[in-house]
C-alpha cells in the first residue's frame, strides 16, 4: 500500500495518462539563456522529473515573432531552438514524467514599474503596475496571433513535447480578453460573454488541429480576479462550463487574484492559512464536467495534498512553491519520506527574484537547479578535515551540515540554547512560523550527520583553537546598529531599544498593553511587518515612523501587496517623510516628537506611547575575528558576520562553504 494512495494514483484521461497526480505547475525561473535551453534551466526541469512529479508545465515560452522578446524565456516561434528543446524534452520524458510548455503573452500586464515601448490588448485600457495603455488589437491580428500560436504549439510537439497549457490567468492577455474588465471590445473578440471566450475557444480549436490526437491541452483559468467589474467565483464557474469540453480540454488549473492589488493571492505566503483556494477549487470544479483540475496555492505537505485528493476537492495537486525548494518533493511523499522533504517555507523570495527580474532563487534550497539539489551533497574522498563552526543561525547551520555530509569532523558552538538565530526570532512573529522549516531540517540533518553541537556556549579562542581546527567558519550573525543619525547620541537616548530586542523581550511576557506602540523603521523589511501585526494585536494603537516615502521599500510587490494590506486591517498609523525628533523629557511623558522631511519640516507629536523601538541596518558581529586573525588560523566568514543580508544569501554561503570546506 502507497503511503498515499490517491497520491500515487494514475491518471488515465483519454490524452493526460498521468503516472500520479502531482503536477509542477508553470513557473517562470529565467534560467533560459539566450531564449534558448541552457544547462541550469535543463537541470531544474530534469531534477523535478526525476524526484518524481508526473507532468511538469515549463514556464511560458516566446509564441510569436512579434511579441516583446524575452532574452530569458524560451524562443519557440522559429526552429533556432528546436534541439535544445528536443534534448529538454527527451530528459524529462525518460523520467516518465510528461512535458508541457505555457503558452501566453503578458498583453498590457507588467510585472515591473518600467513602461515597455509597446504592449499589445484587447482594450486601450492602463496596466496596474506601469499604467502603459496597449495598442488594442484588431480582430484580423487577433485571428493572425490565433495561428501563430498555433504553429508554435505544433512546434514544440515536433520537439518531443506533450502538449501545452494555456495561460489564460494572472493579468495576461489571454485573461485580459475574458474579464469584462479589461475587454470593452464590440467586436466578435468583446461585448459579451460568448465573444470574451472566442479568442480562447479559437486558439483551442486552432491548436487541436495542428497538433496530434494525443497532444495535451490544459486550461490555467482566473478564478476569483478581486476586482470591481472583474471575473469573480460565479463568472469563473460560467467561464469553465462554457470552456469545459472534455473532447477538447485535458486539464483545467485556476489562479487567483490579478494583474492589480491582488496579485499576490496567487502565492499565498505565511500570512495565509494553508491551501487558503482549495475549498472554492471543488466549487469550480464541480462545473468542470468530469476534466481533471489541479488544486494550486500553498500546498506544501503530502498529507494535507493527499486529503485535497481523498475529499474528491480535486484532480490533481499542482506543487509548485515547494517543488522549488525540494525537487524530489514527488518521490519523497510517496516512499513515504514526507518528514525528509526540505519545506517551502512560503517567503515567494522566488517570486520576487523573477519579478526582479532575474533567475529564481530559494531562500531553503541553495543548491537550485545544480545536480546537487537531487542527488545530495558529493561526499568528500580524501582531505577529511577537523572544521569549527562559529553561530548556529542559518549560515552556520548549513555550513556545518553540509560539511559534516561530506565526512568532515564537524564541531558547532551556538551560543544560544536553540539553534536558528535570527530566523528562530523572526520565526516566532504572525505569517513567518513556517521559517522554522528552515533550521529544523538543517538542524535534523546536522544532527544525523554527526555535528557536534555545542548548545549555549559562546566560543571563545581558546574554545576554538583547543578543538585544533583545520578550519574555522564564522557565521556569528549580526545586530542591530545604533542608528546616530535618527537617534542621536547612544547614551543620551539609551533606553530606546532596538525592534528585535524589544520584541523578543516582549514575546517572552505575551499580554495586553495599554497605550501607543510607536516603531521607527528605517529597515523596511517583512520582519519588521510582521513586528508590527504583533503589536497592533497587543497594543491600543501603533504608529509607524518612516522618513522614506513608503513602507516595505526592500520587499517586492507580493509581499508588500500583503503587508499593506494587514496594516490597513489592522488599523496601524503610518507617519512617512518623517524622521524622530527625540527630546528625554518628552519621552519620560511618553511623548515622541519627529519631524518631516521635506518642505518646513514640522514638528509633531505621539502622546500616551509605552512602546517605542528602532528598525536599522544591521552590523556584523565580529569579536573573533581580530584574535583569529592575529592566532594567523585559516577562517573563512559567511552570512550576515560577512555582510548583513538576508536568509537567501545565508543559506546560500553555508552551502557553499560546505562545499568548499
Ligand atoms: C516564482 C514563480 C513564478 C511563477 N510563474 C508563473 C508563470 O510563469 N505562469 C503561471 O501561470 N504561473 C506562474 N506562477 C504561479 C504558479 O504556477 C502557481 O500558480 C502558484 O505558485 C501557486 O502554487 P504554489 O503555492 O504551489 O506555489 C509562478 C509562481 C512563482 C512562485
Amino acid at each position: 500500500m502507497p503511503a498515499f494512495p490517491h497520491l500515487a494514483q494514475p491518471l488515465e484521461g483519454p490524452r493526460l495518462r498521468l503516472k500520479n497526480r502531482i503536477a509542477h505547475p508553470a513557473i517562470l525561473t529565467l534560467l533560459v539563456k539566450n531564449q534558448e535551453v541552457s544547462e541550469a534551466f535543463l537541470r531544474y526541469h530534469a531534477n523535478r522529473a526525476k524526484g518524481g512529479a508526473a507532468m511538469i508545465v515549463v514556464e511560458p515560452v516566446n509564441a510569436l515573432s512579434w511579441q516583446t522578446q524575452h532574452q530569458a524565456q524560451l524562443n519557440v516561434y522559429d526552429n533556432a531552438a528546436l534541439p535544445g528543446l528536443a534534448r529538454l524534452a527527451n530528459e524529462v520524458r525518460s523520467h516518465n514524467c510528461r512535458i508541457l510548455a505555457q503558452i501566453q503573452d503578458h498583453g498590457r500586464g507588467n510585472y515591473s514599474r518600467a513602461r515597455p515601448d509597446i504592449t499589445y490588448g484587447p482594450s486601450a485600457l492602463p496596466d496596474d503596475e506601469s499604467g502603459s495603455v496597449p495598442y488594442p488589437l484588431s480582430g484580423d491580428q487577433v485571428a493572425e496571433m490565433i495561428a501563430a500560436f498555433a504553429a508554435s504549439a505544433r512546434r514544440l510537439e515536433s520537439a518531443g513535447f506533450d502538449g501545452v497549457e494555456l495561460s489564460c490567468a494572472h493579468g495576461h492577455l489571454f485573461h485580459q480578453f475574458l474579464s469584462p474588465h479589461s475587454n470593452r471590445r464590440d467586436d466578435r473578440y468583446g461585448g459579451d460573454f460568448a465573444s470574451r471566450l472566442r479568442l480562447v475557444q479559437e486558439l483551442i480549436a486552432a491548436i487541436r488541429s495542428a497538433c496530434g490526437s494525443a497532444f495535451i491541452i490544459g486550461l490555467k483559468l482566473p478564478a476569483d480576479e478581486g476586482i470591481t467589474g472583474g471575473i469573480d467565483l460565479a463568472e469563473a464557474k460560467r467561464i469553465t462550463e462554457a470552456l469545459a469540453d472534455p473532447h477538447v480540454i485535458d486539464f483545467i488549473a485556476y489562479a487567483w487574484g490579478s494583474q492589480s492589488n491582488t496579485l499576490h493571492w496567487h502565492v499565498p505566503d505565511g500570512h495565509w492559512p494553508r491551501m487558503p483556494h482549495v475549498a472554492r477549487v471543488a466549487e469550480l470544479r464541480s462545473a468542470a464536467a468530469g476534466i481533471p483540475v489541479m488544486a494550486l496555492g500553498r500546498i506544501v505537505d503530502p498529507n494535507e495534498a493527499e486529503a485535497v485528493l481523498t475529499a474528491g476537492q480535486a484532480d490533481l495537486v499542482g506543487i509548485g512553491r515547494a517543488m522549488i525548494t525540494d525537487p524530489a518533493w514527488a518521490r519523497k511523499a510517496l516512499r513515504g519520506r514526507g518528514y525528509a522533504i526540505r519545506p517551502c517555507v512560503s517567503c515567494n523570495t522566488c517570486w520576487g527574484s523573477v519579478a526582479t527580474p532575474s533567475a529564481i532563487t530559494c531562500d531553503n534550497n541553495p543548491a537550485l537547479a545544480t545536480p546537487g539539489e537531487i542527488d545530495g551533497v558529493p561526499a568528500r574522498e580524501q582531505g577529511l578535515r577537523r572544521i569549527v563552526v562559529v553561530g548556529a543561525g542559518v549560515a552556520g547551520l548549513e555550513a556545518a551540515w553540509v560539511a559534516a555530509a561530506r565526512g568532515h569532523d564537524v564541531t558547532l558552538f551556538s551560543a544560544s540554547s536553540k539553534l536558528g538565530g535570527r530566523a528562530r526570532l523572526a520565526a516566532a512573529l504572525p505569517g513567518a512560523e513556517a521559517l522554522a522549516g528552515v533550521y529544523d531540517y538543517q538542524g535534523a540533518e546536522a544532527q544525523s550527520r554527526g555535528v557536534r553541537i555545542e548548545l549555549g556556549i559562546k566560543a571563545t579562542i581558546p574554545d576554538i583553537l583547543g578543538l585544533a581546527p583545520d578550519d574555522v567558519v564564522l557565521a556569528s550573525g549580526a545586530r542591530m546598529a545604533w542608528p546616530a543619525d535618527l537617534l542621536g547620541d547612544r547614551k543620551a537616548m539609551s533606553a530606546i531599544p532596538d525592534l528585535p530586542s524589544a520584541i523578543a523581550a516582549l514575546l517572552a511576557h505575551p499580554g495586553r498593553y495599554a497605550g501607543t506602540a510607536v516603531v521607527i523603521d528605517e529597515d523596511h523589511s517583512s520582519f519588521t511587518y510582521n513586528a508590527v501585526d504583533w503589536l497592533a494585536e497587543h497594543f491600543d494603537h501603533v504608529v509607524l515612523l518612516t522618513s522614506r516615502d513608503t513602507v516595505a521599500r526592500h520587499e517586492h510587490r507580493v509581499a508588500r501587496q500583503g503587508i499593506i494590506e494587514r496594516l490597513l486591517a489592522r488599523g496601524v498609523e503610518r507617519r512617512l517623510f518623517q524622521l524622530p525628533d527625540l527630546r528625554s523629557e518628552e519621552l519620560e511623558e511618553g511623548i515622541v516628537g519627529h519631524r518631516q522631511t521635506i518642505g518646513p519640516g514640522t514638528r509633531r507629536l505621539i502622546e500616551k506611547v509605552t512602546f517605542l523601538a528602532y528598525a536599522a541596518h544591521r552590523e556584523p558581529r565580529l569579536e573573533l575575528l581580530a584574535p583569529l586573525r592575529t592566532a594567523g588560523h585559516r577562517h573563512r566568514l559567511i552570512g550576515d558576520a560577512r555582510a548583513p543580508r538576508t536568509l537567501l544569501h545565508a543559506t546560500r554561503e553555508g552551502h557553499a562553504a560546505g562545499l568548499d570546506l
